[in-house]
């Protein structure tokens, strides 16, 4: 009973950071097809990736010659046994190593894959891990999402190129946004909808999720994004606008001199000051033709120097609309941009 109740307490922590969410190969293809021209005579590394169950290792092995790969190395963590599904019980990890077709079948053979067992359990965070990601050009993977800014964080420390998997949540973090800003840091093709496999032992659950005619069970993200910072086509295009700007649609914050776009299609033409626009605006964001100065959570002044406590809902920093009633309406985050000259 005892080891029961420790084990249940141990799969809800476990459970809790969400770690295990199963990327697809449909999706994998979807966004890598647009990166093609990167990946000639690079050294791939996928450092959260059990490339038994991987569809990122299957997507480049497959795809080795066709993308002209010089090396391909994929580890996983804790887990070197097929049938556990990543549940990282297991303290070995693996590394598979794959440097083409030897065979003339174009078919990643089993005698093909060098398999070597890791010293330590695959932590993308270990010294042997950091040893690969040196030899590495372009990191590819879904990372877990309990590590994000970790992750992103030792990346951009060692100066790699990447395509990696989040949550739209994460552009907002203090370390994530400034890389975005910087424009050191961009989002992919395929941002929104993204359907994961889970492990059997997750929770299920109301929303998004679902158990498939095999058992399988999946969940839905409604936010995911892919950020990169391989330069790619999308970023280059033009937002083409059609609204003009007016005072009555487009209200000024109270605690900050910017006015409120709400939807990014609308923002207006021929506006050339700051304006408040939601987080997706970053899905069609050009830095030619906008730049970013920062978002509600860094720019916003305290409402309590322009407001009775009491009319307006307090939190995390953000900016205001007035109601004209004498109350105030407090924004969801909002990325500050104006139009290049
Ligand atoms: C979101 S899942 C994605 C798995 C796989 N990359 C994919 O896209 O299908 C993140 C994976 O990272 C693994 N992981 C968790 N902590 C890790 C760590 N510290 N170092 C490396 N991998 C880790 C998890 O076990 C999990 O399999």
């Amino acid at each position: 009973m005892a080891t029961e109740s420790k084990n249940s307490s141990f799969a809800k922590a476990r459970d809790a950071k969400q770690d295990e969410f199963y990327t697809q190969l449909t999706d994998i293809e979807k966004e890598l097809k647009h990166y093609k021209k990167h990946f000639k005579g690079k050294v791939v590394y996928c450092n959260c990736d059990d490339p038994r169950v991987s569809g990122f290792f299957h997507y480049f092995s497959y795809n080795f010659e066709k993308l002209g790969l010089k090396k391909l190395i994929t580890t996983c963590y804790k887990n070197s046994s097929r049938d556990l599904f990543s549940e990282n019980d297991a303290e070995e990890a693996v590394m598979l190593v794959y440097e083409g077709d030897k065979d003339g079948n174009n078919v990643p053979g089993v005698d093909e894959i060098g398999v070597v067992k890791l010293k330590g359990d695959g932590d993308f965070r270990s010294d042997e891990s950091i040893e690969l990601l040196k030899q590495a050009d372009i990191v590819v993977t879904n990372p877990p999402f309990s590590l994000f800014r970790e992750y992103i964080n030792q990346l951009v420390s060692h100066d790699k190129k990447f395509l990696i998997v989040g949550n739209q949540n994460a552009i907002t973090y203090k370390d994530v946004f400034p890389y975005i800003q910087e424009n050191k840091i961009w989002l992919g093709y395929n941002n929104g909808d993204m359907s994961f496999k889970v492990p059997s032992h997750y929770e299920s659950r109301a929303t998004r999720f679902w158990i498939d005619e095999t058992g399988q069970k999946w969940r839905s993200l409604g936010n995911a994004c892919w950020f990169t910072n391989l330069d790619i086509s999308k970023r280059h295009e033009d937002l083409v606008l059609y609204k003009t700007y007016n005072e009555k649609d487009y209200p000024e914050y109270v605690n900050y001199d910017a006015i409120e776009v709400g939807t990014t299609k609308d923002i207006p033409c021929d506006y050339n000051g700051k304006m408040g626009v939601p987080i997706t605006f970053l899905d069609k964001y050009n830095p030619d033709q906008f730049e970013i100065l920062g978002s509600s959570r860094n720019l916003s002044n305290p409402m309590s120097g322009y407001a009775e406590k009491g009319s307006y809902a307090q939190g995390g920093p953000r900016f205001y609309l007035n109601n004209g009633d004498g109350t105030y309406r407090r924004m969801y985050d909002r990325i500050v941009i104006r139009r290049r000259q």
